[in-house]
């Protein structure tokens, strides 16, 4: 079976790149990203392909070589899923607000209405994706919907999980790692509609770094992966507070055990905390299936994941105000960075945000800079707290779009984000402008200590 259209439901930061790649490498198919987000898709319709919403290196390249010609952005959903023979599932699913499972589980709403939105207009069979971290089971529900409000077509249910990291999407989609496909693989339409998939990968990625597994392997692997790699994160983390306690030095232990081929060198960067829309949400999730099954013990293991997490984005915080003589109140407090890591504009989960509520509690005056980042979404990503009015963010936080500006009487600088131009900054002229003595709190290991203390800075940094 050969794929001619392919639609996509979501135009997010995974809907997005992995359309964009998956139509450059296909020319003979049709693909068709939709969402009900009317600004979003006209975002990625700009003209100026430079105006996409979502910041990715590489991407607005690859969207001006496809757009138009086989990529399309478009509202319609139901015209494109009606057209299609498969179907990708690439909507948010954030953890729970309300109800049962609250703050743990995943809120699988908006997968639902897709299911039942595909299954009303569906009038022949189709091949659906699963493209979003779903909790392991889900293919099962949406089966259920499909088949029992569909128009007697015949759904088949694939698990194709994202593994590619913001800031490098481009660079993950085209050289992956591998690329995992989980389907009903006890019948033929099974086998025939990953076999429809394996050949959409095909064309760019080698055959040995396809695998297929049976579809709860697959939705459960992407949960397992991003569990590992943040409990790598809190490992390292955990280890940076004992070294400032020590005299021991974070990097050159990080050094020292990535050389152990066993452990491997990636992912050991001491840093505020992890951040993001899947490292925590994941977690989180795999504690409430781990104990929606009664296992208390693998519940409370991956738990202390988060619990380091929390505990090192309040700990930085904490260093700040106890730095500062004990207090902040009044003080002006330069923040370098928003979103969760570099090369992003995605601030989800951002451990900034958490860093900066803390400070604002203690009536600290905020001035943010980040190259990608807008103010509005800055603004809102406090608001989405709900610590204090919005009246009061806005009065008690500025954006500024020039780094120099940020820093002028400022009490402290924070760098929240590694983005590399803040190592090129000419940090003599921001110390000549600061209040004495000027603090630096480098959250990211992105500086060298000696130097900036050879230009004046009484300079923190974490794991030292
Ligand atoms: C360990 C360290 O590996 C070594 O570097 C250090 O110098 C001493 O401690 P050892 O305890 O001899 O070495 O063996 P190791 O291979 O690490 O196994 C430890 C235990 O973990 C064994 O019971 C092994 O069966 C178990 N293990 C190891 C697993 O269950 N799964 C694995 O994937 C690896
Ligand atoms: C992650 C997974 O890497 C990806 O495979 C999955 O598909 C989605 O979730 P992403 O959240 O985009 O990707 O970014 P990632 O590079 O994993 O970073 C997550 C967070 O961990 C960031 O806040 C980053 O700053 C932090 N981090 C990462 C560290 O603090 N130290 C490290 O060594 C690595
Ligand atoms: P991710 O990081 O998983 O890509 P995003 O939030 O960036 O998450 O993207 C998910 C997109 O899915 C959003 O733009 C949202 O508007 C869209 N979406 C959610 N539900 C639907 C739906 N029923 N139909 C179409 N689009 C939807």
């Amino acid at each position: 079976m050969k794929i001619k259209n392919i639609c996509c439901i979501g135009a997010g930061y995974v809907g997005g790149p992995t359309m964009a790649v998956i139509a450059q490498k296909n020319p003979h198919i049709n693909v068709t990203v939709v969402d009900i987000n009317e600004k979003r898709i006209a975002a990625w319709n700009d003209e100026d392909v430079e105006n996409i919403p979502i910041y990715e290196p590489g991407l607005s390249a690859v969207v001006k070589e496809a757009r138009g010609t086989n990529l399309f952005f478009s509202t319609d959903v139901d015209a494109a899923i009606d057209k299609a023979d498969m179907i990708f599932i690439s909507v948010n699913t954030p953890t729970k607000t309300y109800g049962v499972g609250k703050g743990m589980a995943a809120d699988l709403k908006y997968i639902e209405l897709c299911a039942r939105q595909i299954a009303e207009v569906a009038k022949d069979n189709k091949i659906i994706v699963e493209k979003s971290t779903l909790p392991v089971r889900t293919a099962e529900a949406l089966k259920s919907i499909l088949d029992n409000t569909g128009n007697g077509v015949n759904f088949q249910i694939l698990s194709n999980p994202e593994f590619l990291a913001e800031g490098t999407a481009v660079e993950d989609l085209l050289d992956p790692d591998r690329v995992l496909i989980g389907g009903n693989v006890n019948t033929e339409a099974g086998r025939e509609a990953m076999q429809a998939l394996v050949d959409v990968y095909a064309q760019w990625v080698p055959q040995e770094q396809i695998l297929t597994t049976n579809v709860w392997s697959s939705e459960l692997s992407k949960l397992t992966a991003n569990a590992f790699l943040a409990q790598r994160v809190s490992s390292i983390n955990a280890m940076s507070e004992l070294c400032e306690h020590t005299g021991a030095d974070i990097n050159e232990i990080s050094k020292a055990i990535g050389m152990d081929s066993r452990i491997g060198p990636k992912f050991l960067q001491a840093s505020i905390g992890f951040g993001g829309s899947c490292f925590q949400k994941d977690i989180l999730n795999l504690i409430y299936i781990a104990k929606s099954y009664g296992l208390n013990e693998v519940a409370d293991y991956w738990e202390q994941v988060i619990i380091m997490n929390n505990h090192q984005k309040r700990r930085f915080a904490e260093k700040i105000v106890k730095t500062l003589f004990n207090t902040v109140s009044g003080k002006k407090i330069a923040l370098f960075g928003w979103a969760f890591k570099k090369d992003t504009n995605d601030t989800r989960e951002s451990a900034a945000i958490y860093v900066a509520d803390y400070l604002l509690n203690e009536q600290a005056e905020i001035v943010v800079y980040d190259p990608k980042v807008s103010e509005e979404q800055i603004y809102s990503d406090l608001n989405y707290l709900g610590t204090r009015s919005e009246q009061e963010n806005r009065k008690l936080v500025t954006v500024v779009r020039d780094p120099y500006q940020v820093c002028e009487e400022a009490h402290a600088v924070a760098i929240l984000t590694e983005w590399v131009e803040f190592k090129e900054l000419n940090w003599q002229s921001i110390y000549d402008n600061m209040l004495k003595p000027a603090f630096f709190f480098d959250g990211r290991k992105l500086l060298n200590k000696r130097k900036m203390e050879d230009l004046g800075f009484n300079f923190y940094m974490i794991g030292e």
